[in-house]
């Protein structure tokens, strides 16, 4: 069992105000100042295929993978409903696959920060390069560690209503500030208010937050020349109000 199956069903409903197809637009226009604008882009670590849904609709070849068995089955009923023909597949982002000569690899909203320690994350770095086209361009987004210990963790509660449905989820986190990690212990709780049931699911998520400096050296270990960090959908360096940066960097060779 992996992380994310429990959580998986429940995934599209905590995020539903989450606007994917705006991120992928920031995404591409990323994408694009650093000279790809089309072509085969890959979504390490897919989850449920919103953004890789979003990219195909603005005409991208698009292929994912994801560790969730769950999180796949998703993307796969979503995308044979939208009639998008999007190969997905279970897969680990840090075992180097087949897939080969993609314009653009992206990881987004944390992939890389489930990957706790420099090695997972030098092997992830890995599997992107291998897929890539020499020049092509990979953008992904990581806790900033910056300002993930000027904020510090907080215990978090999430409540949604969709009626009959009504989600409570609480988040208490775990702080190792040697290791650079957090555990997030996940509490759900499941009503179902028109058949009086209620579920309870727990699952722990840990993270790493990394600093540029360390992503730029495993980036440059990996083949990659490091083009930007930013805080995550700005310009902007990434800084200790925002948890969210994300990095550009290239595969070397033209
Ligand atoms: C917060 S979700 C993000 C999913 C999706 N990218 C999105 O934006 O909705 C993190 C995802 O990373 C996946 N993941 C974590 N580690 C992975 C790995 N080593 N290989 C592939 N997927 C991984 C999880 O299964 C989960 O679907």
């Amino acid at each position: 069992m992996t992380v994310f199956s429990e959580y998986a069903p429940w995934y599209d409903l905590l995020y539903r105000d989450k606007d994917y197809s705006a991120e992928a637009a920031f995404v591409e226009a990323s994408l694009r100042e650093h000279g790809v604008a089309s072509g085969k882009l890959l979504d390490l670590g897919c989850g449920t295929g919103l953004h890789a849904l979003a990219f195909a609709r603005q005409g991208w070849h698009v292929a994912g993978i994801d560790l969730s068995h769950e999180m796949i089955a998703s993307a796969k009923a979503r995308a044979a409903d939208a009639g998008l023909a999007i190969p997905f597949r279970q897969g680990n982002a840090c075992e180097t696959g087949p897939e080969r000569d993609f314009d653009a690899v992206v990881s987004l909203f944390h992939v890389a920060s489930y990957q706790t320690s420099r090695n997972a994350l030098a092997a992830m770095f890995r599997t992107a390069h291998a897929a890539l086209k020499p020049g092509g361009v990979f953008l992904f987004d990581y806790w900033y560690g910056g300002a993930v210990l000027a904020q510090g963790v907080e215990t978090r509660v999430k409540v949604i209503e969709q009626p009959p449905l009504r989600l409570t989820r609480i988040a208490q986190s775990d702080h190792d500030e040697q290791a650079a990690t957090v555990t997030v212990n996940y509490t759900l709780f499941c009503e179902d208010t028109d058949r009086a049931t209620i579920r309870r699911v727990d699952e722990a998520h840990h993270m790493r937050y990394w600093f540029p400096f360390e992503i730029d050296s495993a980036l440059e270990a990996s083949g990659f020349q490091p083009a930007a960090h930013a805080a995550w959908l700005t310009r902007h360096a990434p800084n200790t109000k925002n948890w969210a940066a994300y990095a550009v960097a290239r595969k070397n060779g033209t």
